[in-house]
């Protein structure tokens, strides 16, 4: 990976991030010191298993519900800080969202155009009808503009969801597991919809999925175990025969990318620090060729690098 010096600032910054559930009788840790930093542009895909915080993430990103600590940054906006009528307009002007069940955006008795229009309403000028229209050919759907939503296939359902969560001109896309109810087919079709509007829009994407086939199609894929992202595993080469590994968070080899954050510093993977069998808490630090090499001091009498 090249680390260029970046003018444009990160899409999504998140550091240290923790969402406790409280119900009556317990509390759930959701996220737990979960870090994340998303550049603009990027299309990637968050894997974990079930319960792991995949979504309680995502709905703190798309603001449908508020972090309990750390630190979250969306677009340059603090989502710690935004009053609720703030983040009612965040919600309707930064992100856009697809579900797995689309019937949560959806109106069944509206045709797919009118599905479209909706998120517009509010909106003054512009011609509403002529932009839906332009939507959903972007999701091959142009066709179908006028049959009424129970009249279309699930994924074509789906389609309609992703042209609609794209109505208000969002900076970042959220989907959460988008081709969880569709076949393969069409789960291809979609992921061939994100890239398009990728590519051609320099659209962020951030895709929570269980699909093999999904990830191995994204820039980079990003792990969450118990609500934290210990660190990044990133595609290289032929990524999607090692996929099934790094869900099963395999211990295999594989290139392992800690982040830094803004202030510079890195979280190093305890299995890396543990290699060292350091003593205490200090690393000896030193450049060569281009490369920042940490060892353990030679003090704590570890002989092997
Ligand atoms: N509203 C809520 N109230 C209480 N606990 C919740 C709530 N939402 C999620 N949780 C808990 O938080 C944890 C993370 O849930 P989350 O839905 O984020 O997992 P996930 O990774 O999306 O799983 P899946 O792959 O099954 O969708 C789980 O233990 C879940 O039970
Ligand atoms: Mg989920």
């Amino acid at each position: 990976m090249q680390t260029t010096a970046r003018t444009v600032p990160p899409i999504i910054e998140c550091e240290n991030l923790v969402k406790i559930y409280k119900t009556r009788e317990t509390e759930v840790l959701a996220l737990q010191g979960l870090e994340l930093t998303v550049q603009q542009g990027e299309l990637m895909a968050i894997i974990g298993n079930s319960g792991s915080g995949k979504s309680t993430f995502l709905n703190m990103i798309g603001g449908l519900d508020r972090p309990s600590a750390g630190r979250l940054f969306v677009d340059g906006k603090d989502l710690f800080k935004l009053s609720d009528r703030e983040l009612v307009r965040y919600k309707r002007s930064t992100v856009g969202f697809v579900w797995q069940n689309n019937a949560r955006n959806l109106l069944p008795y509206l045709t797919a155009l009118e599905n479209v229009q909706t998120p517009m309403l509010f909106e003054r000028g512009g011609n509403r009808r002529q932009r839906a229209q332009e939507l959903l050919e972007l999701v091959g759907m142009a066709h179908r503009k006028n049959s009424r939503l129970d009249q279309l296939s699930g994924g074509e359902q789906q389609r309609i969801a992703i042209a609609l969560a794209l109505a208000n001109k969002p900076k970042l896309l959220l989907a959460d597991e988008p081709t969880g109810a569709v076949d393969a087919k069409t789960a291809a079709y979609i992921l061939d919809v994100f890239r398009r509007l990728n590519e051609e829009l320099g659209l962020t994407i951030v895709i929570v999925t269980h699909d093999p086939n999904l990830a191995r199609k994204v820039n980079r894929v990003v792990a969450i175990r118990d609500g934290k992202t210990s660190a990044e595993r990133i595609a290289k080469g032929d990524y999607a025969a090692r996929l099934d590994e790094i869900s099963g968070f395999a211990q295999e080899t594989h290139d392992e990318y800690a982040l830094l954050d803004r202030a510079g510093r890195l979280q190093i993977p305890r299995e890396m620090l543990d290699a060292l069998n350091l003593s205490g808490n200090r690393l000896r630090v030193e450049m060569a060729e281009g490369r920042i090499v940490l060892t353990a001091p030679e003090e704590s009498g570890n002989e092997s690098k």
